[in-house]
């Protein structure tokens, strides 16, 4: 599990992080819900060490990875997967190659046979197969989300991180990325966050849901609770008002 405690972080002149508290269980999927620039990117930064808080620790099953180097962070990220906002894919390569990239920046050792057989098997996965040779700028939105999705699962991680999987998509291109992130969590038992501003996505994918505001979770409940609070800032997430204790930025 992930254990965040104290979490600051000071971005330019805005305390982003403000002594954040956060577990992540094994095996859910915890949906990070909030505003943009709320700092949930920011946060999955400092989860996989692409950012160093000003205080604060983070453990990962028990490891406090605040304060190593970057060749100690290398073991721990390769436990994780990341969906980059945008998906972050090199337009340059093809689809097929996108995928291999991230096994051989891992450098572990898979001969080519292998690598082969990890990018049909994970585009298969995210029903891309077909995609293989083409070139990530001959797609739509939600085919790159699936590219990044199966790019994120090339190392079989123990921990998937999403940013924003659904934003921009249409609501059925949406549903789509939203039961992969579903099927993956049931088929691979991956423990995952999700940070997200689509309410409608944090219901179909989520074990338990959190409101990030002013750099701290402000709610904590399963989507049950979740629907039911009269937490006035869940609830005003929720009906998506501008009235309400969250500042329109
Ligand atoms: N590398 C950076 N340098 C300076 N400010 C940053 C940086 N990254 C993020 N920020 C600022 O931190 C705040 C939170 O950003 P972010 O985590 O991206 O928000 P979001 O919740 O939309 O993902 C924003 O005000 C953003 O401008
Ligand atoms: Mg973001």
């Amino acid at each position: 599990m992930i254990e965040i405690r104290g979490l600051a972080k000071r971005l330019g002149r805005r305390q982003v992080l403000q002594g954040l508290d956060l577990d992540v269980r094994a095996g859910e999927t915890l949906v990070v819900l909030g505003p943009s620039g709320t700092g949930k990117s920011v946060l999955l930064k400092h989860i996989i060490g692409l950012m160093k808080p000003d205080a604060g620790s983070i453990r990962i099953d028990g490891e406090e990875i605040v304060g190593l180097s970057e060749e100690q962070l290398n073991p721990v990220r390769r436990r994780f997967g990341m969906l980059f906002q945008g998906a972050a894919l090199l337009d340059s390569l093809t689809v097929g190659e996108n995928v291999a990239l991230a096994m051989q920046e891992h450098a572990r050792g898979l001969d080519e046979a292998e690598v082969r057989r990890r990018v049909i098997e994970r585009l298969e996965w995210v029903g891309l197969q077909a995609a293989a040779a083409l070139k990530p700028a001959s797609l739509s939105g939600g085919m790159r989300k699936r590219v990044g999705l199966a790019r994120a699962l090339a190392m079989d991680p123990e921990y998937v991180l999403y940013d924003e999987p659904t934003t921009g998509l249409d609501p059925i291109t949406a549903d789509v990325i939203n039961q992969l992130i579903r099927g993956m969590q049931k088929q691979l038992h991956v423990t995952s966050v999700v940070v997200t501003h689509d309410i409608k996505s944090a219901y179909t994918v989520a074990d338990r849901i959190v409101l990030l505001y002013q750099g701290r979770v402000m709610f904590d409940g399963t989507p049950e609770e979740t629907r039911r609070t009269d937490d006035a800032m869940m609830r005003q997430f929720i009906e998506g008002s501008s009235q309400g204790p969250i500042q329109p930025v």
